[in-house]
């Protein structure tokens, strides 16, 4: 998309994090605003940052489950009269390896991370292509090319969303809808605190902990960076310098930097457990 202003976009997850900067960067390009999260007093929080005046709808929408997304998107047509673009943003992830995980945590992150974004997709796929100028953006992660421990849900789950893109960018080429695939590494959000995780209250908090002096890329920054790769009809965008390392040491060591990081991880628990 070219120009921002007067566009109408629809943002999944905006009640925190990623999505909620998101929407607040619109806002200040005169974009109005469809927002959804199955969190209703983060959605809350949002709509109260927002001080342009644009036209803002919220409404509560499990990602997961279709017939929601697909009322959103007609809510939204209803609301706006059209729509230029679908961020399909909302994630969350877990913590276990594949031995110890359940179905059912496997099945609700896969849900989210997976069909959350098909269903955004083909929901307002209609809609967007009356639109002269129109975007999807589909959020996977370096964990979209890159695997790491006990995060196996999410990773197949980003990867898919990956595949998905690619998949969409073929399939709409000489259309009037571009698709960015993004790929942030660290982005210091609630995600890693809300994940589901097996071991102890203690352990998770400090991991949470871990997971913010890692993330050295904030909501903000990671919203401005997608924003710039949406204008500039970007078919793939890096999020941080993390995601930029990850991306060239994945492509020179397909094999070993999985492999290392395998080995770091396995350092780490051994640390932990002494
Ligand atoms: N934070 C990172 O380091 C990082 C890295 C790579 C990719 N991402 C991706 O960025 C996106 C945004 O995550 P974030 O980091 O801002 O996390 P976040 O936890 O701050 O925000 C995620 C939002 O999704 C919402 N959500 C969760 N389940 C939902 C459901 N079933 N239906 C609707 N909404 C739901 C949450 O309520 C929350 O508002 C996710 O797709 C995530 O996987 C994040």
């Amino acid at each position: 998309m070219k120009n921002l202003n007067e566009k109408v976009i629809a943002i999944t997850g905006a009640g925190s994090g990623i999505g909620r900067s998101l929407a607040i960067q619109f806002a200040n390009y005169g974009s109005h605003l469809s927002l959804s999260d199955i969190d209703e007093n983060g959605l809350i929080e949002t709509k109260d940052l927002i001080q342009n005046k644009v036209n803002v709808t919220t409404k509560i929408v499990d990602v997961a489950d279709r017939e929601q997304v697909y009322a959103w998107a007609e809510d939204t047509i209803k609301a706006h009269q059209y729509v230029d673009c679908i961020i399909n943003n909302a994630g969350v992830a877990s913590v276990a390896n594949i031995e110890d995980i359940t179905y059912e945590d496997f099945d609700w992150v896969f849900n989210i991370v997976f069909y959350g974004v098909l269903y955004g997709t083909k929901a307002f796929l209609p809609h967007l292509k009356k639109r002269p100028d129109a975007h999807i953006v589909n959020i996977s992660s370096v964990n979209g090319f890159i695997p790491t421990p006990t995060n196996g849900p999410y990773a197949c789950a980003k990867h898919a969303v990956k595949a998905l893109n690619q998949t969409l960018q073929q399939e709409l080429r000489g259309t009037s809808i571009n698709v960015t695939s993004v790929h942030p590494g660290g982005v210091k959000t609630n995600i890693a605190r809300n994940s589901r995780a097996y071991d102890s209250q203690e352990r998770h908090n400090e991991r949470a902990d871990q997971f913010d002096k890692i993330a050295k890329t904030s909501a903000g920054k990671a919203a401005k960076v997608i924003i710039n790769g949406i204008l500039k009809n970007r078919k793939r965008q890096l999020v941080g310098a993390d995601a930029k390392v990850i991306d060239i040491l994945h492509r020179l060591f397909p094999q070993r930097f999985p492999d290392l990081i395998g080995f770091l991880h396995e350092r780490a628990l051994r640390k932990i457990d002494r």
